[in-house]
Formats: C-alpha cells, structure tokens, sequence
C-alpha cells in the first residue's frame, strides 16, 4: 500500500447503477496461467436515480486486462479509467454487452482469495471480495446475475470440471484438453460463484425434498480421502430433511456438491450448488477423526447447507450486513446441531466459547456492532461477534417471539425477499410484521457493540412475603462509542425454595422472561414463605455478563436442584471461578494455597450421583479455561492461572483419586467406535478421568495412558492420550509415543496437524525452540493454513506462559510471522495477530513489550489492508 487504506462506511452505500442480467464465462486453466473471457449483458437500473451514471467495476491490481469491448468494438485506454480497484467507464448505453479477456496466475495466488490452486487442483473462495480478482465485474452482493461458465483444462490432470448449478454440455479440446458447461438458473451475487478443477473422486448418494423432486448429491475428495466422506454425506441429509421441518426450506437445484480442499483460509463456503470446504470441516472416520473432529463436519456442513436459503436465496444487500445471514444461519446449525446431539451440551459449548473468545473480541480494540458501520478490509470482520453474537441476537428474537411467531417470522422474511439482497432491519421487520411485537428497543443489539452487564440484587420481606429482584444495565465504551442507551434484554429466570424446589412464577410457569429495558428495574414476585435462590440467566437468554452475589453455598445448591440445565452447570462454572479467582488474587509463587473443600465435595457429588447425563457430567467436571479466567480479569496473571489451574487440577484428583479411577475403568468399554452423542459423552467423561489422573504424574497413570494410547480404535482416545503424555513431565516416553504417532500417521494431514498442535501446545521448558523446529519439519507448510493454525496460533493461544514469557520472545516470534505472512496471506496474517491486539489486558511489563511488537509490525513496510487495519485499531 502506497496510500494509506481508507475505511468505507455504511451511511455512503448506494443501490448499483446497474443491472446485470447474464454473465457467461469461460475459464481456460493452464499451469502457468488462466484466461478468463466474460460477456456481461447490463442494463440501467431503474432503481438508480443519477442521469448518466458511470459503469463501475472491480479488478484487483493482479488482474491482467487483455481486452475489453463494448457491443462488439473494442475499447482503448481513452474510453475507461482503471484506478486502484476500480475500472469506470464513463456514459455507457442504456443496454450493452461488455465483453473481456483477462490474464490471471491461480499457480502462484498464495492468499488463497479468487482462484486459486491447492495442491494439484484448481478452486476458488469469492466471499467477500475475492471475485474481482478473477475479473472485472461488480463485486458487490446486491448486484445478481444468472451465472453460465465454462470450464476448460486438461483432461488428464484435470478430469472433473465443476461450477455452480447443473452440467449442461461437455466436450473435448485440441491438445487432450476438455470442457464442461455449467448453468445456475438462480441470480446470484459474484461472492457465490465457485469453480474447480481437480483429480477428484466421489461419493454419490440422493434426496427426496418434501415436494418430491430427486437432488443427486455428490462429496469430491481426493482419492486417498474418499474413506473419510460418508459421514459428511449423513450430516447433509439430516441437514436437508432437518431443514424442511424446522423452516418449511426445501433445496431448489438438482444437485448439491461439496468440495474438499487442503489449502483454504477458512472453515467452508456456500457457494451455489457447488461448496468447498476445508478438507478439516468435511473428512470424517473413526480411525483419524476426534469426536469435536466429527461434531465440526457435522455443524459445518449443515451450516453451508442453511445458507442455500440465509444467505443465497436470501442475500446480504452490503458487507455491513453479513451477520443477516452468518447470525442466523450460525442460530439455525445450532438448533440443528442440539437436535442431533445433546442440547444442553451443545448450549454449554456455545456459551464457553462466546464468553471467552466473543466477550474478549468486545472488549478489545476491535470490538464491532454486529452490523458494524464501517471497515477498512471486511475479511477482518467474519468474527466471533459477527458469527456468534450475532446467532444469540437471533436466539433472543426466538425468546421474545416464541417458537410460533418466530417461524411465522422467518417464513415471512423468506416469501418477502426471495431473491433480494436485503439488511438486518428486514429481517427485524419481518419478525415485527409477522409477530406484531415491537423490536424498536431490541435494535440497539444491531448496532451497539460490547457486552451488556446486568447487575442484580435482591431483597426478601417476610412479614409480605415479598421477594424483589433488582436489575441494573451498563455496557462499556467501545471504539467509537462512549455512551450506550439501554438494551432489550429478555432475562429467563426461575426461583428456588429452600427444598431446591421450583417456585411457580406469575406466569403461571417455573420459568419467566424479564423483560428487562431501563437501566434499572425491580421485579416483585409475591406470596412467598421464605427466601428464595434465584436462577438466573437461564439458558444463557441473552449474551451478557451476569453479576449477582452467589454465596459458594448458593452455588452447590444450585448444582443440584437446578431445573435449567445450563444453570446447573453455570453454577459449577461459577463456584470453580470463584475459588479460583481468589487462589489468583492471593497467589505468590512462595505461599503455599488451599483448596476449599466445597470444590471437591461438589465434584464428588457429582462423579456418585446415578443416572446424569455423561456429557453433563463431563461439562461439570470440566476447570474453567486459562483462557475464560484471562477475559474475566481486569490485568490478567498469566502465571497465577497457571499456577492456580494446576494446583486445583492436582488437588481435585489427589483427593477423588480412586473415584476418578472407578469412573474411568467403567466408562472404558470395549466397544466399536460410533460419533453418536451418549458414546462421545462416556469417552469424554472417561477422558477427563485420565486427564485429572495424569496430573498426579504417577507412573500408574502413564501406564493407564500408554495403554489407552496402544489399544485405542479411535482417534478420540488415541488423541487424548498422546497429550497427556506428551504434556507430561515423563520426557522419554512423550518422546517415543510423539515418534510412534507421526510414523503411524504422517500419511494423514489432518493426523499431522493434531501431531503440530499437540507439540506446538506443549507447555514443558523449552517450547518455542520446539516450535521453530516444528516449522522445519518436513510436515509442516508455510503456505497451508492448517498447518499456519496448528503450530502458531496454537501455540500463541494454548501454551500462555511462553507465549507471554517476559523476555519478549513469544511475541516477537509472533510478530516475526506476521510480518512474513503480510505479504503472502493478509487474511491468515491479520487472523493471527489477534492474541497481540490484546496487550491492554497485561502487565506494564508485557504491555510494553506487546506494543513494541505491534509498532514494529507497523513500521514494516508494505502492510495489506488485512494487518494495516488489525495493527493501526489495536494501537489507538
Ligand atoms: N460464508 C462462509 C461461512 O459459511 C465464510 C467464508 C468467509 N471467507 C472468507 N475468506 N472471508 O461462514
Ligand atoms: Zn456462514
């Protein structure tokens, strides 16, 4: 960047001048290069009130523009303008035919944006900006157009040719090439086009939709990888049928492909008819999946498959709005997922992950609305709060609507906008029209960013009977906003006698929503004999920080007698964090700490009590994360974590040993694996066992894990083990089984990438020279995001203590990465740097350190949009 990147911003949208009606490509694929010839017929746009407005099209700098014509005439210099990302020509007709030709090199594209190749085949990612580095065209999601492609390559290196919708010719070239001819009869915005050309296999199998039409769907891998896709193809047929339940949505072109790549910078993508998935959010078997490796595929593939109607049918009108369809379609895979597995587990894994990595992104510097009103570069904004949050925003529109009015919501917002580009405020009107209810209030979660904090209090009077619950809202400053107005917060909450037994509410029922709207309101509940515990927050209804005064006491009974599961569980979370955060307070590396009791005796409960839910039982049981303690600390200690998650850790299982050993022997059956949700809840109960086990460092419990290691038929196990060892103080044996695991393994990818990781989060003295090491190694790529993420940002996220080491190390070695990765990947760069952009949460001395690096960054060179953004936010 000569200049310095200007942000855009949401107020300056303007509909398109015009219209495009077909766009017929034609791709020819050779290994030094890529022609591509577009013929684009356009049209005014009714809708665009200027007299005579220019044409405007995208072209990234890389594109090479051989020729361009207008209505059969060819254009010279003089009748357009091409500047930084744009070509304008000037009046052109109400009705014309622009035809180009343009030069591009998918062989050597490392950013993994527009085409581009991974490994041996030719594929493509478009969302968001990546289509004008194919060619010049709007790229922008509001304008549509009825794509036709054709594809052609050689035959023998590239057998399969595939694009969006259905294959309608085919034929063969000089020079053993082919071609296919594909057409998607829906209009569609350039970041849904797709291509690939591959030696690729496939399974096939079919759908009936509900109206009766037959879909052929199809899986492309590799040959080596087509063992690893009948799961996937199960998950897509519970998603179709799934989706025809629960939304009334039926699938609408004759085939379904997905796509597996190796090199991709993301999860998967929804383009029309034709996914590409990372090869990690598709392959799937017992022998070289983990149990969360299934669950993924499961919840990605669905997810794609949601889009088809939030998302493709239903598209965004600008960037501003992604979360209209990454927020409820993250909402819809989710239901989807709790459907299919165990619901309280998959809410319990949801809410973990929001308040941790989502509550932190609020809090940082680049924190956003999830409809942001403006950005710099908008790969930088497929975040956790556009993703997450925005699903929970969702989920609260569900909560105040309830079920029926919410499907008669989305039913609506369907029919109404079929085939447009529309914002989050259509959605919310659709919601509003169908229900009658007024969201006026509610809109602030749309453009208000941070986390709410409600603060509740109580008081009981027992000469009335009267018990009052006091809720104070606040929300702190972020970037860009000083002072927020008061959110619609609906509170799920339920009252508890002193039996443990559910109080019946005004409602009628043991559960109510308060509608809690001012910054401060008291709700009374009457006709009670003594003080209750209030439950609070039940199901996580709302996406905030929760405060009321528990007593550790409170917190037990709770655990025990809560109706809400997720409650239950919370209140495990809450008494294990406060503990913990006390231990921190207090902790010297001298002074020796003390457990509270209740910890323990809490746990044991809960490991005797007949008949729990297994998974339940492993959630409970479950520390909070060194990472869920640093967002709750105003200056996180990342030794005093540390320190204090070992010794509870160490604790707990000196004390519950022969439990832990007892729940683990029968948990532990010798039975054919199976991704289903009760056998993934007792390997992960027994697994837990093992891993509070191993933290004795006893040699029984390496002899338990070795054997685990040897025996198992999964990777769940195998996995589990191998980091239990490996993590281990017991050096020769981590040696031999990290050994043992890559000759087994080194075959496998995605195997390897667990190998990296396990390694690259290897907390034992010496970590980052491992890690250099590691980058040398013959299985790890530099250019392969999956291999970037199970080393660097592993070990920047998972191995604190020498990441944060006070030398300055870690974060220069991150930097060092950074600055490489600039220029090669902007994308997976600016991704990487988030743990730097949190240097408020440290030490002076970190603090200090943290900046340097990110100033360091700066001062660089050339930085892509990507970083420039990321680097200049963090350091106002
Ligand atoms: N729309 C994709 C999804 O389903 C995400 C693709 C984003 N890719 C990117 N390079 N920004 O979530
Ligand atoms: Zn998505």
């Amino acid at each position: 960047m000569s200049q310095e990147p200007k942000a855009i911003y949401l107020k300056d949208y303007k509909v398109p001048a015009y219209l495009f009606e077909s766009t017929d490509l034609r791709f020819e694929l050779f290994e030094d290069e890529a022609l591509v010839h577009a013929e684009l017929v356009i049209t005014r746009n009714p809708a665009c009130t200027a007299s005579a407005p220019a044409l405007e099209l995208h072209g990234h700098e890389s594109v090479e523009l051989v020729s361009l014509s207008l209505d059969g005439r060819a254009l010279t210099d003089n009748d357009y303008v091409r500047e930084g990302e744009m070509l304008t020509i000037a009046t052109p007709p109400e009705r014309f035919c622009l035809t180009s030709t343009t030069r591009i090199h998918p062989e050597s594209n490392t950013a993994l944006e527009g085409l581009y190749k991974s490994g041996g085949m030719f594929c493509t990612q478009c969302e968001a900006e990546g289509f004008r580095r194919i060619t010049f065209f709007p790229d922008r999601p509001d304008v549509m157009s009825v794509f036709r492609t054709t594809v052609e390559a050689d035959k023998t290196r590239y057998p399969e040719l595939l694009s969006n919708g259905n294959p309608v010719a085919r034929g063969l070239a000089d020079n053993n090439r082919h071609w296919v001819t594909w057409e998607d009869p829906f209009p569609k915005p350039a970041y849904l086009f797709a291509l690939v050309a591959g030696d690729l296999q496939h399974i096939e199998d079919r759908f009936v939709t509900m109206s009766g039409r037959n879909v052929t769907l199809k899986i492309f891998a590799e040959e080596k990888d087509l063992d690893k896709l009948d799961y996937a193809m199960t998950s897509l047929k519970n998603a179709m049928k799934w989706d025809e339940e629960t939304y009334g949505r039926e699938y609408d072109l004759d085939i379904y492909m997905i796509v597996a790549v190796d090199f991709f910078n993301m999860g998967a993508m929804e383009n029309k008819g034709l996914n590409i998935f990372n090869t990690s959010c598709v392959l799937a078997n017992a022998a070289t999946t983990t149990d969360s490796g299934f669950q993924r595929v499961e919840a990605v593939v669905a997810h794609e498959y949601f889009h088809n109607w939030s998302g493709n049918r239903v598209t965004c009108r600008d960037w501003f709005q992604l979360s209209l369809k990454e927020g409820f379609t993250v909402f819809r895979d989710a239901e989807f997922s709790a459907d299919m597995n165990s619901r309280t587990v998959k809410r319990v894994e949801d809410v973990s992950l929001l308040r941790t990595a989502q509550f932190a992104e609020d809090a940082g510097p680049m924190a956003h609305p999830i409809r942001p009103e403006s950005f710099i570069e908008i790969s930088n904004f497929y975040t956790l709060t556009i993703y997450e949050k925005g699903a929970e925003v969702v989920r609260m529109v569900r909560t105040l609507l309830g079920e029926a009015l919410f499907r008669k919501g989305s039913d609506l917002y369907f029919e109404r906008h079929d085939g447009q580009a529309v914002t989050t405020e259509d959605f919310i009107l659709a919601m509003e029209d169908a229900s009658g209810q007024d969201l006026s209030q509610f809109r602030a979660w749309y453009h208000q960013a941070g986390t709410p904090e409600l603060h509740v209090s109580d008081q009981f009077d027992a000469a009335a009977g009267e018990y009052k619950l006091t809720v104070k809202q606040s929300c702190p400053p972020s970037p860009g906003q000083e002072k927020k107005s008061a959110f619609h917060i609906p509170l799920a909450m339920g009252l508890l006698n002193e039996k443990g037994e559910e109080v019946e509410l005004p409602n009628g029922e043991t559960t109510q929503i308060l509608n809690v709207t001012e910054f401060e309101q008291t709700f009374i509940f009457s006709g009670l004999s003594t003080k209750p515990v209030p439950s609070l927050l039940r199901g996580f209804s709302a996406p905030v920080k929760l405060f009321y005064p528990y007593q550790r006491d409170e917190l037990m009974f709770l655990m025990a007698h809560d109706s809400d599961g997720f409650c239950r569980w919370d209140a495990a979370q809450k008494l294990a964090v406060d503990i913990m955060q006390a231990l921190i307070a207090d902790y010297h590396p001298d002074k020796a700490m003390v457990l509270d009791g209740r910890l323990v005796s809490a746990f044991r409960s809960v490991l005797d009590a007949e008949g729990l839910d297994k998974a339940m039982v492993s959630k409970v049981l479950t520390l909070p994360s060194e990472a869920y303690l640093s967002e709750l600390s105003d200056c996180v200690d990342v030794d005093a974590i540390d320190a204090v998650r070992k010794f509870v850790r160490h604790s707990i299982a000196v004390q519950l040993e022969d439990r832990l050993r007892a729940v683990y022997q029968e948990n532990d059956l010798d039975i054919a694996y199976s991704p289903d949700a009760d056998s993934v809840a007792r390997r992960s109960l027994k697994n837990l066992c093992l891993s509070y086990l191993m933290s004795l460092e006893t040699e029984a419990s390496l002899q338990l894990a070795k054997a685990q290691y040897e025996k198992a038929d999964n990777m769940t196990d195998m996995q589990v083990a191998l980091v239990l060892v490996a993590h281990s103080s017991f050096r020769s044996d981590a040696k031999a089984l990290l050994a043992d695991f890559y000759q087994r393994w080194s075959g496998e990818s995605l195997v390897v990438n667990l190998w990296l990781s396990i390694q690259a989060s290897d907390p034992n003295e010496g970590a980052l020279s491992r890690v250099l090491e590691l980058m040398q190694h013959p299985a790890f790529d530099g250019k392969n995001p999956n291999k970037l993420r199970s080393v660097i940002s592993v070990f920047c996220a998972q191995n604190s203590t020498h990441f944060h080491a006070l030398d300055g190390s870690g974060y220069r070695f991150l930097a060092d990465r950074i600055i490489e990765l600039n220029s090669q990947n902007p994308q997976i760069a600016a991704r990487m740097l988030t743990p730097l952009t949190r240097w408020k949460k440290f030490s002076a001395a970190r603090q200090a350190l943290m900046k340097a690096e990110l100033e360091r960054i700066r001062e660089s060179g050339d930085l892509s949009k990507d970083v420039f953004e990321v680097v200049s936010k963090s350091l106002v």
